[in-house]
């Protein structure tokens, strides 16, 4: 059965797209566990080094293993931000939680933004939307500007449940908020079929779901605050893909995972961000 809302949806035309005003672009990069501390360390220089290079215009952001966050923060430049890949959903800034980082602990070491919900966290480690609205807390509580992992599986979009199954995780992760709370939210919409996999979301597809997520967090919240939400489009976005993606209206960035590994790459993505 198709979707009763692709049917109302403007074909995509790229040469339409038109963004809001007051979205910056962000291009962030999830390292995963990835990278020895030797070549986290070039890698992480020869961002820094081509930082000058980056458009203005583009928000960046690195999330590498949680052990280098702080060093990384101290020594980043002004232009790539620090995000942690994960964050603990404790509210408290301390306790006797072995292995858990806070929010609070993130921010005191320079650490900004904390990926939420990403599709792998949920996979291994059994995290559902409940736990994850308490990270989203406890990032707010802190400070820290949530990246909100959403995003259908393949037999969902197969059996046209994709826009269901996304509505969900946002009802969930989002209740009990206020807009006012969610200021810095951020969204990554990553269809898990197309993480790490080579296959990407055509733009139509991206679009049509990022315009579909800016609907429901409209309705939930108020169409304002929806217009100045950033969302990201992740899974397999690529130098050569990454700006007819990003192309999109309501597409604001990217959520880049194995093409944020190599410098170049990262960096095209980033400029394609433009
Ligand atoms: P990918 O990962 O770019 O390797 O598909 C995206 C992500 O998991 O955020």
């Amino acid at each position: 059965m198709a979707c009763a809302y692709s049917s109302i949806l403007p074909k995509f035309d790229a040469s339409l797209a038109k963004k809001h005003p007051m979205r910056r672009r962000l291009v962030a990069g999830n390292w995963k566990m990835n990278k020895g501390y030797r070549e986290a360390r070039a890698l992480f220089d020869y961002l820094n080094d081509t930082a000058r290079d980056m458009p203005a215009e583009v928000d960046v952001m690195i999330a590498p293993p949680a052990l280098y966050l702080s060093s990384f923060a101290k020594e980043s430049t002004k232009k790539i931000e620090v995000g942690a890949q994960d964050v603990s959903q404790r509210r408290e800034a301390e306790g006797a939680y072995t292995g858990e980082i806070s929010a609070s602990i993130l921010n005191s070491a320079g650490v900004h933004y904390a990926i939420v919900g990403h599709s792998e966290r949920r996979s291994y480690h059994g995290e559902d939307d409940e736990l994850i609205r308490e990270k989203i807390r406890a990032c707010i509580d802190a400070g820290l500007a949530p990246v909100y992992c959403c995003g259908e599986q393949l037999e969902d979009r197969d059996s046209d449940r994709h826009f269901d199954v996304v509505r969900k995780q946002l009802d969930t992760a989002l209740k009990d908020f206020t807009a006012l709370e969610l200021q810095k939210l951020i969204v990554a919409y990553e269809p898990v079929w197309a993480i790490g996999t080579g296959k990407t979301a055509s733009p139509g597809q991206a679009q049509e779901m990022h315009a579909y997520i800016r609907k429901v967090i409209g309705e939930r919240f108020d169409t304002d605050f929806a217009a100045a939400v950033r969302i990201l489009y992740g899974g397999s976005c690529k130098p050569g893909n990454a700006a007819e993606i990003f192309s999109g209206e309501d597409v604001d960035g990217g959520l880049i995972g194995g093409a944020s590994l190599k410098g170049e790459d990262f960096v095209a993505i980033i400029k394609a961000g433009l």
